[in-house]
């Protein structure tokens, strides 16, 4: 799989000034071509997914090109012990270390394949940027406090250690970009908000990017916008929801509702819908992050299993109806000026879902939506595409986060480097 993207003009990138190199050795190379993997599990947790990608020019004039892209499924066992883990369930430390260890390794190996599959040797790349695996998320202080509780305050854990994948790789590392987000008062996502605005900005056109993983995520980019100026939050469920009601009438044989074919036999029941969309998580305004924390198997359970005599059709066509409405939603509030198109670029395993895209393209008929693909960036590798572009401003001393998406204080060069 391959694109050729022209990604930003002299204005793009403009998010805060270059710091001096911390690392020269490292940096000197920020003028020409550097291969670059980037890897990124979501909250689906369905397997790590990696792109090779070259990097072409500094922050203000960057081509990239996609060289390779693959996923690499969890072992079922790796995958139960995350859902276990990423619902709150009882844990202890050993086994969060644990599994931070073997995750290092997969992660480790996902970059290896993507560079056998692309044809290059790993020795060539530069670095790469690993966001890991969310296993604990929460971006904004509990609800109705001022000010963090003692020992609550908004917190964020990314497991895959970058230890083992610089050793597997003999590569750098950069690993863990959320908290910095976090210290600096962000919710430490989303992040791809600044890679969307490089990647599908544009003069004439409002761009919205919609990526739909286990959370759905819009990017608000209006025409000619600066960085200041884009828009970034979770809207709610992507394929969450979904996901889960597949998994429990199929007893975990099946994973996803195949391009929607299940919801689309089934009815929404509007009572749910209503009860949903009137949570507090759908009225709060941006900037707000939501992961398993707000709609993972508790969720699950209290809205859609406790009705023991609904129809799984008539559940899955309400779990799908619930991410439509909710990005439908979430967008009627933004307003971007008037420009001469509304472009809705959508990405994320949810787009395979042909019933979740047409129900979409249904409820914001204004807009024109196409996959990534028709954009150059195809769209299961968007994200990881986004944090080999990341690592790379961090190596250049350039920031990752835009403050007015997360809400952070400032800027901030995002992650921590891990040397082979
Ligand atoms: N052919 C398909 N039909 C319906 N849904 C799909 C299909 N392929 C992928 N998906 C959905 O995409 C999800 C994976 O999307 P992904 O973007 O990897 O999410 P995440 O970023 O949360 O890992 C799957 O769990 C499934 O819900
Ligand atoms: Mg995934």
């Amino acid at each position: 799989m391959s694109a050729r993207v022209a990604a930003g003009s002299s204005r793009h990138g403009g998010t805060g000034s270059m710091q001096p190199p911390l690392l020269p050795k490292l940096t000197q190379s920020a003028g020409r071509r550097r291969w670059t993997v980037g890897l990124i599990s979501g909250t689906s947790m369905d397997g790590v997914d990696a792109a090779l990608v070259s990097i072409e020019g500094r922050a203000e004039r960057r081509r990239i090109h996609l060289r390779a892209f693959q996923t690499t499924s969890y072992p079922p066992v790796t995958r139960k012990a995350l859902l276990r883990l990423a619902s709150g369930s009882p844990t202890t430390a050993e086994e969060v270390s644990r599994l931070n260890f073997v995750l290092g390794s997969l992660f480790g190996d996902a970059a290896l394949a993507v560079c056998r599959q692309g044809r290059i040797s790993p020795r060539q790349l530069t670095v790469i940027g690993s966001h890991g695996q969310t296993v604990f998320h929460q971006g904004a202080r509990p609800r109705g406090h001022a000010r963090p509780l003692p020992l609550r305050p908004p917190s964020t854990l990314q497991i895959g250690e970058p230890a083992v994948i610089a050793e597997r790789t003999g590569i750098p590392v950069v690993a863990d970009f959320r908290p910095a987000d976090m210290a600096a008062g962000g919710e430490g996502a989303p992040l791809v908000p600044l890679i969307d605005y490089l990647l599908f900005g544009n003069a004439q056109a409002d761009v919205v990017a919609l990526n739909i993983g286990g959370i759905a995520n819009v990017t608000i980019i209006p025409a000619g916008a600066e960085p200041e100026e884009v828009r970034g939050f979770d809207t709610g469920p992507g394929n969450m929801v979904i996901d889960g009601l597949v998994r429990h009438f199929s007893r975990g044989r099946k994973a996803y509702d195949e391009e929607g074919q299940k919801a689309r036999r089934g009815k929404p029941i509007e009572s749910t819908l209503a009860q949903i969309l009137s949570l507090p998580f759908f009225r709060r305004l941006p900037p707000k992050s939501a992961g398993r924390e707000e709609f993972g198997d508790a969720f699950l359970e209290r809205y859609f299993l406790a009705d023991k005599n609904a129809a799984p059709e008539d559940l899955l066509s309400t779990a799908t109806e619930l991410t439509a409405k909710s990005v439908a939603q979430a967008l009627r509030h933004a307003r971007p000026r008037n420009a001469k198109a509304r472009r809705l670029v959508v990405s994320g395993g949810g787009a395979h879902n042909r019933f979740l895209v047409e129900r979409i393209a249904a409820l914001l008929p204004e807009m024109e939506l196409a996959a990534s693909d028709r954009y150059g960036i195809p769209v299961d590798a968007k994200e990881a595409i986004a944090f080999a572009l990341l690592a790379d401003r961090t190596l250049q001393g350039l920031p990752g986060n835009l403050p007015a998406v997360t809400g952070a204080r400032h800027p901030a060069v995002l992650g921590k480097l891990a040397l082979p």
